[in-house]
């Protein structure tokens, strides 16, 4: 089932969000539904607080981004992308490594808008699967940039959070917008603000 997905300015975006156990109910079905939800509206990454569900659970799938174009050099940043679908259950981050690097990244929750954030390329990180088995992985490029930005949305961090607040003034507007629903995202959203039309 395609489930709508929580707008910028809705408070579940901004808290902590808590670990699970194995018993938590209807876990595989709210995984299969957040593909659904993240294919649905063409994403590569979708965290449960999206969904509004306040745990600590994100998916990824960026196999997309691995496509290489004939006669085209492969991107280096995209490495390890081939079968990146995952499902990340109580992450860590244990630790961030190398030259911060800028990339205009998106968010579902934040529709039409982009912008540069500066993020280390390397990571290493610690999580459970859907059949409860655990990792601890270390990524880069392409791949450990959208675990950072999932990973955020589980401690309650968003994108523009990390925009300088000049930037942040000039979008102030746009976000608002969003909150209340005047944006034409193309899939379903759960508005905070939602503004009766008269
Ligand atoms: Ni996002």
């Amino acid at each position: 089932m395609v489930l709508p997905i929580v707008a910028y300015g809705s408070p579940i975006l901004k808290k902590e969000a808590e670990e699970i156990d194995e018993n938590y109910e209807g876990l595989d079905q709210l995984i299969a539904d957040m593909f659904e939800t993240m294919y649905e509206a063409s994403g590569v990454g979708l965290a449960a607080p999206q969904v509004d569900r306040s745990i600590r659970l994100f998916i990824v799938d960026a196999s997309p981004f691995a496509e290489v174009e004939e006669g085209e050099e492969p991107d280096p940043m995209a490495k390890g992308l081939e079968n990146f679908k995952k499902v990340f259950i109580n992450p860590i981050i244990e630790d961030e490594s190398g030259e911060e690097w800028a990339f205009a990244e998106g968010c579902l929750s934040i529709p039409k808008i982009r912008e540069e954030v500066m993020r280390k390329p390397n990571i290493k990180i610690t999580y459970y699967d859907a059949a409860w088995n655990f990792y601890e992985e270390e990524y880069e490029g392409y791949a450990a940039r959208i675990i950072q930005h999932e990973y955020d949305h589980i401690e309650g961090i968003l994108f523009t959070d990390h925009l300088s607040p000049l930037k942040r003034r000039i979008l102030k507007k746009k976000l608002t917008n969003i909150s209340k629903g005047e944006v034409d995202a193309p899939y379903r959203m759960k508005f905070p603000n939602l503004q009766k039309k008269r």
